[in-house]
C-alpha cells in the first residue's frame, strides 16, 4: 500500500472526483438504512475531497440486484442521509452512466456531491467490461477508491475505471483497512494471536494456512472446530462435522505442529438437543461427548484457555464467532471473546461480517483497536491475496 499514491498526493481543486465508495448497507421493508456504519466510515476521505474543492461524483453498488435496476437496490436512500451527515446537500444522479449523468457532472461547482445510481444495475459492473468502465471514466478527472469492502471485486467500478482514469488514489478508509490487516500479518507486535470462527472449515482453508506461517497462536472455534476435532478422534456427537474436509484438518494440525504455532481447540462445549434458541442445553468435555447432541458454543473451561491465550498477546486478529450468538444461550463463547480482546493491550483487528456483528452486540466496540468494514475483502487479505481495487492503483 505504501506504493500506491493515496488522496494526500492530489490537489482536488475543480477536478470532477469519481470515488468508489462501499455504501453496500442493510435496509429495512421501509428502505430504511439500518446500520450506516460504511457510509460514516467513508466521511473523512468525503470531507478531505470537498474541503480540498473537488467535484465529487460517489459510485457505489447495494446490494446483489441481477444486472438491472431493482427499486429494492437504489442507492436513492443513502443521498439524503449522506447530506444531513455533511450539512451539505448531497444530489442524486437516475443513473451511473448516459448522456444526462455525464450533463449533470458538468454543471457541479467546486464542493457539491453527487451520488450516482447503483453501479450494478448494469451488466458491465460485474463483467469489469471495458466500455462500461469508459462510460463511467469520462464523468470525472480523477479517481479515488475508498470502497475497501469491495476491494476483492474485479469489477469496472473498482478496477477498470481504476486503469483510464489517471491518478487513481486510496482513499481514508482504504488506507487505514489496509495498514492494519497487511500490516498485522506482514510486521505484527508478538505475540501474534489469531482467532477463527465460523461455521465451515472450507471457508477458511486458506486463511488458515496463510495464518499458519504468520501467527504464534491459532485459536479455533465455532462449528469449524468439530470437523478438526473429529480429525483428532474426539466423539463430537450431532455436531456440524465437513465429511470430506477430516483428513485436511489432519493435515493443518499436522502443519502447525511442524510450524510450531501452538493451536488451540475447545476442551469442551455448550451442547444443546437441537438447533434452537431455547433448545435444552449443557455442558460436556471432549471426553464424554453424547452421541444424539450437538455443540452450539465453546464450554467454560476452553474460554478460559482462550482467555489466557489472549491475555499476553501482541497482535490479535479475529474472524468468525465461537458459537452461535445469535442465540442467548449460546452466546457467552462469543462475547467471552469479545471481553479478552477489549480487556488486552494487544492491537485488536477484527474483521469478517458475523465477528463484527457480535462485537457490536457485546457493546465492545469503541475499545476494539480496528473494525474492518469488509467482510470477503478482509478475509482475501488474510489468505494474503492482492486486491484487485488495490493492485488498479497508481503507483507512488
Ligand atoms: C460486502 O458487503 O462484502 C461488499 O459490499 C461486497 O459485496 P458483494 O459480496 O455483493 O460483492
Amino acid at each position: 500500500m505504501s506504493r500506491k499514491m493515496t488522496i494526500e498526493d492530489v490537489d482536488f481543486r475543480g477536478k470532477r472526483v469519481f470515488c468508489r465508495v462501499d455504501f453496500n448497507v442493510p435496509l429495512n421493508d421501509r428502505l430504511e438504512i439500518e446500520d450506516d456504519t460504511r457510509i460514516t466510515a467513508a466521511l473523512p476521505t468525503i470531507r478531505y475531497i470537498l474541503e480540498g474543492g473537488g467535484r465529487l461524483i460517489l459510485a457505489s453498488h447495494l446490494g446483489r440486484p441481477k444486472a438491472k435496476p431493482e427499486a429494492k437496490y437504489s442507492l436513492a436512500p443513502v443521498a439524503p442521509h449522506l447530506a444531513e451527515l455533511l450539512g451539505r446537500p448531497v444530489a442524486m444522479a437516475k443513473d451511473c452512466i448516459g448522456a444526462e449523468v455525464v450533463a449533470l457532472t458538468r454543471k457541479m461547482a467546486d464542493g457539491e456531491v453527487l451520488l450516482l445510481e447503483n453501479v450494478r444495475f448494469h451488466p458491465g459492473e460485474e463483467k469489469n467490461d471495458p466500455e462500461f468502465s469508459r462510460q463511467l471514466a469520462e464523468l470525472a478527472e480523477v479517481y479515488v477508491n475508498d470502497a475497501f469492502g469491495t476491494a476483492h471485486r474485479a469489477h469496472a467500478s473498482t478496477e477498470g475505471v481504476a486503469r483510464l482514469l489517471q491518478p487513481a488514489v486510496a482513499g481514508f478508509l482504504m488506507g487505514k483497512e489496509l495498514e492494519y490487516l497487511s500490516g498485522a500479518l506482514a510486521a505484527p507486535k508478538r505475540p501474534f494471536v489469531a482467532v477463527l470462527g465460523g461455521a465451515k472449515v472450507s471457508d477458511k482453508i486458506s486463511v488458515i494456512e496463510n495464518l499458519l506461517t504468520k501467527v504464534d497462536t491459532l485459536i479455533i472455534g465455532g462449528g469449524m472446530a468439530y470437523t478438526f476435532l473429529k480429525a483428532q478422534g474426539v466423539e463430537v456427537g450431532k455436531s456440524l462435522v465437513e465429511a470430506d474436509r477430516i483428513e485436511l484438518a489432519g493435515r493443518l494440525i499436522a502443519q502447525a505442529k511442524e510450524k510450531g504455532v501452538s493451536l488451540l481447540l475447545p476442551e469442551d462445549h455448550v451442547i444443546a438437543r437441537e438447533f434452537k434458541a431455547d433448545a435444552e442445553h449443557r455442558t460436556c468435555d471432549n471426553s464424554d461427548f453424547p452421541a444424539d447432541w450437538m455443540a452450539l458454543d465453546i464450554g467454560p473451561r476452553t474460554i478460559a484457555a482462550y482467555q489466557k491465550a489472549l491475555a499476553h498477546a501482541g497482535t490479535v486478529v479475529w474472524n468468525g464467532p465461537m458459537g452461535v450468538f445469535e442465540f442467548d444461550a449460546f452466546a457467552e463463547g462469543t462475547f467471552a471473546v469479545a471481553r479478552a480482546l477489549a480487556e488486552s493491550q494487544a492491537t485488536t483487528i477484527i474483521g469478517g461480517g458475523d465477528s463484527v456483528s457480535a462485537v457490536k452486540k457485546s457493546g465492545l466496540e469503541e475499545r476494539m483497536t480496528h473494525i474492518s468494514t469488509g467482510g470477503g475483502a478482509s478475509l482475501e487479505l488474510l489468505e494474503g491475496k492482492v486486491l484487485p481495487g488495490v493492485a488498479a492503483l497508481t503507483d507512488k
